[in-house]
């Protein structure tokens, strides 16, 4: 039921407040994750984890690529991430130790299963991120996690990715606590994990914002996402859902990357959009954005608060609300989701069922 809202992807991207706490619920207490949640079995795994190989497809192997980056800072260990339809045909060469994670909404994406049946007996354990208890994946795996964002009908995923993004996070800690992560900042990270719910719903109020923005977008044909570490993976994820529901070409890359290439696309026919870092590398991003302007491109950045990106002639800003660095990832997305939205609505489009794209892709 959509209730009082106009299509099933704009009550999902709603229900994100609500969808952060249904998925933290019974996960942390007292500032500390319950490991627990993830099986009774799953404290022996993670104690003799060296690697973790991460396989999706779509939206959930965005997800994935956010986590690498968390893994590879926070717990000091590799991780890598595939696409699923790419892993699974190739000979994969995994060391014993490896924890393979898959991510999935619906658990039967018939590429992430595919991958987990080709190397599961070679692996120390499986761990299935999931929205779908009993769906094949869940059922294949060796230890699970659900990301209890409930049903989601809109084929564009949004809630089912930023539940994913928390459940990763909790995964990132239960696997820290072994190596680098300390007490301390598991402390700090589950603290900023329960401003979740709210953060979210402040968010939402840049709803309006977000919809007069979207005007610039409905005539263009290309749009530019540009973002730098964590967010380059989400500037992926902007690009995807935009791409998906808009039919606008959209492409996603890592800021760095725009003078090796796409900064050639580059004129006022070219709206770029950049979710901006807070870490030293503000400056650099600055810098390409200037390129961008210099060339007549539209640019619309979404800010931290304290960040010093002030609008002008060409140069649409949407600052979002305070925030723990930490939930950047989750927090820069929400506010992508309504972009896309906004724009397909003005383009007309079919926006809970997408041209040619099926919710769930039980085959290859
Ligand atoms: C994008 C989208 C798809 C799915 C992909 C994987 O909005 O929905 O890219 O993310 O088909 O699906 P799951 O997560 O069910 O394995």
């Amino acid at each position: 039921e959509k209730g009082e809202f106009r299509h099933f992807m704009l009550k999902e991207i709603y229900e994100q407040p609500r969808v952060m706490q249904a998925v933290l619920e019974g996960r942390i207490a007292s500032g500390h994750l319950l490991e627990q949640a993830f099986g009774a079995a799953a404290g022996a795994v993670f104690d003799q984890v060296k690697q973790v190989q991460i396989v999706a497809c779509g939206t959930s192997f965005h997800a994935g690529m956010v986590a690498k980056y968390w893994i590879e800072e926070w717990v000091g260990i590799p991780c890598m991430v595939e696409v699923a339809s790419e892993f699974r045909y190739r000979p994969v060469v995994l060391p014993r130790d490896t924890l393979l994670l898959t991510l999935s909404q619906s658990g039967e994406t018939a590429d992430t299963l595919a991958a987990l049946r080709a190397v599961q007996d070679r692996v120390l354990a499986t761990l299935a991120i999931c929205n779908v208890p009993g769906s094949s994946l869940v059922r294949e795996s060796d230890l699970s996690l659900m990301t209890n964002a409930g049903p989601e009908i809109g084929v564009a995923s949004t809630k089912a990715f930023t539940s994913q993004l928390v459940a990763l996070m909790l995964t990132t800690i239960a696997l820290g606590r072994r190596h680098g992560l300390s007490g301390e900042r598991e402390t700090e990270l589950v603290a900023a994990l329960e401003q979740l719910p709210g953060l979210l719903q402040q968010l939402l109020a840049l709803d309006g914002p977000i919809e007069e923005m979207s005007a610039h977008f409905a005539e263009k044909h290309h749009a530019l996402f540009l973002g730098r570490n964590v967010l380059y993976p989400v500037a992926m994820e902007g690009a995807l859902k935009l791409k998906e529901i808009s039919y606008i070409h959209a492409e996603a890359y890592p800021a760095g990357e725009l003078k090796h290439g796409p900064l050639a696309l580059v004129d006022k026919e070219m709206p770029v959009i950049a979710v901006a870092p807070r870490n030293g590398m503000l400056d650099k991003l600055k810098a390409n954005l200037q390129e961008v302007r210099a060339r007549g491109g539209e640019l619309f950045v979404f800010a931290g608060c304290d960040q010093s990106i002030q609008a002008q002639e060409g140069v649409h800003v949407i600052h979002l609300p305070a925030l723990p660095a930490v939930l950047d990832p989750i927090a820069f997305t929400l506010p992508l989701q309504l972009l896309s939205y906004h724009v397909a609505v003005l383009k007309g489009t079919d926006v809970d069922q997408p041209r040619n794209l099926a919710k769930s892709v039980t085959v290859e």
